[in-house]
This record gives structure tokens, C-alpha cells and sequence, in this order.
């Protein structure tokens, strides 16, 4: 079953139950947020919660590891680009 989320202000359709990662995989969204000093953009790269580059605001939430978090409906998210 998928579920609508917003992601950055646009309606995205994913799978309930996936990691916020996959839904974006399935976007094409690799991009997630800048690195704070070198400007580089980062995303997804271990997929389970140990590299910290996927973080993203969930729910006026900083800091979750989108790998981590499950898609739910009605879930807002915003990435740090
Ligand atoms: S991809 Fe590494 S912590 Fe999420």
C-alpha cells in the first residue's frame, strides 16, 4: 500500500512501511542536505544508521536518519539541501 508524504513541498507516493531512504531512492532524490563546510552534497550511503549522512527534518524533527525512520502517512519532510 503506498501513502502520500510531503517531501521539500512536493507530494511524493511511497511505500508505507519502507525506510524514508527507499522512498527516496524510488525518487530519484540521492541528494538529502550539503556538507557544512565543504558544500559537497551528501545522501544515503551505509543504510542502516551509521554514517549520519541521511539526515533529514521528519516532522519538524532534525537529525533522523532517514534509513531509519519507517514512511507513514502524512509525514512531512524536509532535506537540508
Ligand atoms: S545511510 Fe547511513 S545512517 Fe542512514
Amino acid at each position: 500500500m503506498t501513502v502520500r508524504i510531503t517531501v521539500d513541498g512536493e507530494p511524493v507516493e511511497a511505500p508505507a512501511g519502507s525506510s524514508l531512504t527507499a522512498a527516496f531512492v524510488g525518487t530519484r532524490r540521492w541528494r538529502l542536505r550539503d556538507h557544512p563546510i565543504s558544500g559537497e552534497p551528501r545522501g544515503p550511503f551505509c543504510g542502516m544508521g551509521v554514517c549520519f549522512e541521511c539526515e533529514v527534518t521528519v516532522d519538524g524533527r532534525p537529525g533522523v536518519r532517514a534509513c531509519l525512520e519507517r514512511v507513514a502517512p502524512g509525514m512531512t519532510v524536509e532535506t537540508g539541501r
